[in-house]
């Protein structure tokens, strides 16, 4: 058996709607999610005496909390079977950052536990066992561009224009989720994704734009003063935060629009930027 590498792929939603809360105390979500090429490097090679993991990143743990080992734990315990490997992960996604970092991260050690072991598992059963573990994880074992539905675990590659590109803001305050959403006022009054799924379809820039929406924004501002602030500054740029924060993103037209925009960005708020465009597997 050899080593094998996968890419996990950051992620921005593009929609982010809460349609209430659910007795098992999460939320129910319609949630628009698309990978850039913003990734982190895994890297599974078979072998050894259990489960080896190594992060360049010491503020990141590698106990049985890390995503990636949770990843692990749940194929096996699907599968009734122990794994031997070491897994090395090359971060350059930043962590706690509303980028999908750490799920991505297990998402890609899904697939690669599937090539490396030769397990034949299908998409549908990786997602099922992804979703036994977190709530976006599901979406990283095919990720593209996929409306999730439900916790965020059921979903549903959609149709998408681009690639699109973006410039990142990365004002880096740890927005723990919990926090985000236990701050979020219920509204009975929903929005629709159906125009912003119909411009995404066309690659329709504008329209998109006009149409971006994160219900978590909101309580994201009222708890991280800071965060608010950046989001104010912005604001004339159509900037929107990306999942429960602290990543800002702007929507471009073009790399070159993202790179003025950078520009732009970088002269308003002193936070480190990046620019991305559509992942492409
Ligand atoms: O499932 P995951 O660990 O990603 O969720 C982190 C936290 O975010 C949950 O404990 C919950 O507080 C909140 N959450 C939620 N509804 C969701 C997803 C997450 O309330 N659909």
């Amino acid at each position: 058996m050899t080593v094998v590498s996968e890419r996990a792929y950051a992620k921005v939603n593009l929609w982010l709607e809460v349609l209430g809360k659910r007795p098992d105390g999460y939320h129910e979500l319609e949630t628009v999610m698309h990978e850039v090429d913003l990734y982190d490097d895994v890297e599974l090679e078979p072998g050894g005496e259990g489960i080896h993991l190594e992060l360049d990143d010491p503020s990141i743990g590698v106990g049985e909390d890390n995503l990636a080992l949770k990843a692990v734990r749940a194929v096996e315990r699907r599968l009734g079977r122990r794994f031997d490997a070491r897994i090395r992960i090359k971060k350059k996604i930043p962590a706690g950052g509303g980028l999908g970092g750490g799920s991505s991260d297990s998402g890609a050690v899904i697939r690669a536990l599937n090539r490396a072991f030769e397990l034949r598992l299908d998409h549908e059963e990786m997602e099922s066992i992804a979703a036994t573990f977190g709530s976006d994880t599901a979406f990283f074992v095919r990720g593209g561009t996929a409306m999730c539905r439900g916790r965020g675990e059921i979903v549903t590659p959609i149709p998408a224009g681009g690639p699109f590109f973006f410039v990142l803001v990365l004002p880096g305050i740890h927005c723990p989720t919990p926090r985000v959403f236990k701050s979020l006022r219920l509204t009975e009054s929903c929005r629709q994704s159906y125009d912003l799924l119909r411009c995404l379809e066309k690659g329709d820039v504008a329209g998109m734009r006009a149409r971006i929406f994160n219900r978590l924004e909101d309580p994201a501002r009222r708890e991280f003063s800071e965060l608010d602030q950046i989001l104010q500054l912005l604001s004339p740029h159509r900037a929107i935060l990306s999942g429960s924060g602290s990543t800002i993103y702007l929507l471009c037209e073009s790399r070159g629009d993202a790179d003025e925009k950078r520009v732009l960005v970088e002269s308003l708020v002193n936070t480190r930027t990046i620019v991305v465009s559509s992942a492409s597997r």
